[in-house]
């Protein structure tokens, strides 16, 4: 169970720059970002080191992918209003965590994951026997707990590195959260909470300390959940105390599994910037165009007067995606029965995408041609995540008795 409640989850996630974006990355991960910018306060940044444990011998590019990435962010309608967006390399916080969190990290967690060894052997190329590439999820793990995210979306090949985090914490807790001036700090959070709050807290504390009640444990962190006037490490203090446990420095994040895309390529393989078979966000209309005009259909459709089967098709694929009900009707009849021909099926799926791509290029040339506006907007999310980022390694060093001076 994780101790703190989803109304002060933090959402936290990171995208290596890889320069503009496609429509797989939209309707993969962009959609579903903007849907949480709403929901819960939101941290999304560029994860330019991460590109670093693959590109070390190549990193003239990280730059410009980086800003073409946030246009597309912001162009996509990632809101700097609703969620924080960043750089990993400006919030030098990861970094130093990293190390701390290096100290106790057994390598055979690092060894153990599966896509150590499955990168390397995809990645050929690449000599990639480097110590970074082997502590890049660790590096992640640092990402999430320096926010003390509760919640990461992330695709599925990523969970593991979630897990791997939550195992971080949970060994770091262990080691480090037993603050010597746990119960003081603890007992003057309880008057933080108001009289009343505070004459609930102890009595339910009691009651599960003493009697075991489960009902009370549960009242005691409803109770918490509730209150709007102490500070995100008081609540951990108040949870563990609750529990007759010490303090949780760092909270186990939750991954938010997204889905995989549906977003299918132009050749009907997962759209992929390897395969070369995307749409960009920022592609010209007429491009758009005319790749889904070339698009190959089922190959059984030689003439026009063959009838054909949308199964075998990439474009059904994109009407999946796209098209309501009655056209999906119009087409399956019709390409069965050779009553339309292909071009014909595409004209929807060709309108439909263009119309999702026109708000969006709208933005983007928006933001192309006030570049500093991106910057500032990165810059300010910097400096905010920077803050949160601080206040955690203040009481991880603390924790570890490295706070004197
Ligand atoms: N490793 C992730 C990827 O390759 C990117 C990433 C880095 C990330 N740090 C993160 C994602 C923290 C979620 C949370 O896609
Ligand atoms: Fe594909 Fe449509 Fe042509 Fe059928 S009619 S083969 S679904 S493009």
């Amino acid at each position: 169970m994780n101790s703190v409640a989803k109304q002060h989850q933090r959402v936290l996630s990171g995208m290596r720059p890889t320069g503009r974006l496609h429509l797989g990355h939209y309707h993969g991960v962009l959609k579903n970002w903007i849907q949480l910018q709403h929901e819960y306060e939101c941290f999304f940044f560029v994860a330019d080191w991460h590109a670093l444990t693959t590109e070390y011998e190549n990193p003239g590019k990280i730059a410009d992918s980086s800003w073409d990435m946030v246009v597309d962010w912001l162009a996509a309608g990632v809101n700097p209003g609703s969620a924080k967006m960043f750089i990993q390399s400006w919030v030098p916080e990861h970094a130093e965590l990293l190390l701390l969190l290096s100290m106790s990290t057994p390598l055979g967690w690092l060894e153990r994951v599966p896509t150590y060894k499955d990168q390397q052997e995809k990645l050929k190329e690449k000599d990639l026997a480097t110590y970074g590439f082997l502590g890049y999820p660790l590096l992640q793990s640092a990402d999430i707990l320096i926010y003390r995210a509760g919640q990461v979306p992330v695709g599925e090949d990523q969970v593991v590195h979630v897990e791997l985090t939550r195992e971080v914490a949970r060994r770091f807790n262990h080691l480090y959260g037993r603050e010597p001036d746990f119960e003081e700090r603890a007992e003057a959070a309880i008057k933080k909470m108001g009289k009343k709050a505070a004459k609930l807290y102890n009595s339910v504390r009691k009651s599960y300390q003493e009697e075991g009640d489960q009902e009370a444990l549960e009242t005691g962190r409803a109770l918490l959940e509730d209150q709007q006037n102490i500070t995100l490490s008081d609540r951990e203090r108040l949870f563990g105390y609750l529990e007759g446990a010490g303090k949780i420095i760092l909270p186990e994040p939750q991954a938010l599994l997204t889905k995989a895309s549906k977003m299918p390529g132009l050749d009907g393989q997962k759209m992929s910037k390897s395969y070369g078979n995307t749409i960009s966000l920022r592609d010209d209309p007429k491009d758009v165009e005319a790749k889904i005009r070339t698009m190959p259909t089922d190959t059984n459709r030689v003439r026009r007067t063959d009838p054909g089967d949308p199964a075998r098709c990439p474009v059904w694929q994109l009407h999946e995606v796209y098209s309501s009900d009655e056209v999906r009707s119009w087409v399956v009849e019709g390409c069965k029965s050779a009553g339309i021909g292909c071009i014909d099926c595409k004209g929807p799926v060709i309108d439909a995408v263009l119309e999702e791509l026109k708000p969006i290029q709208e933005r983007a040339r928006e933001y192309e041609q006030d570049i500093n506006l991106v910057k500032n907007i990165v810059k300010e999310g910097s400096e905010q995540a920077r803050d949160e980022a601080r206040d955690t390694l203040n009481e991880v060093r603390e924790a570890m008795g490295l706070s004197y001076r």
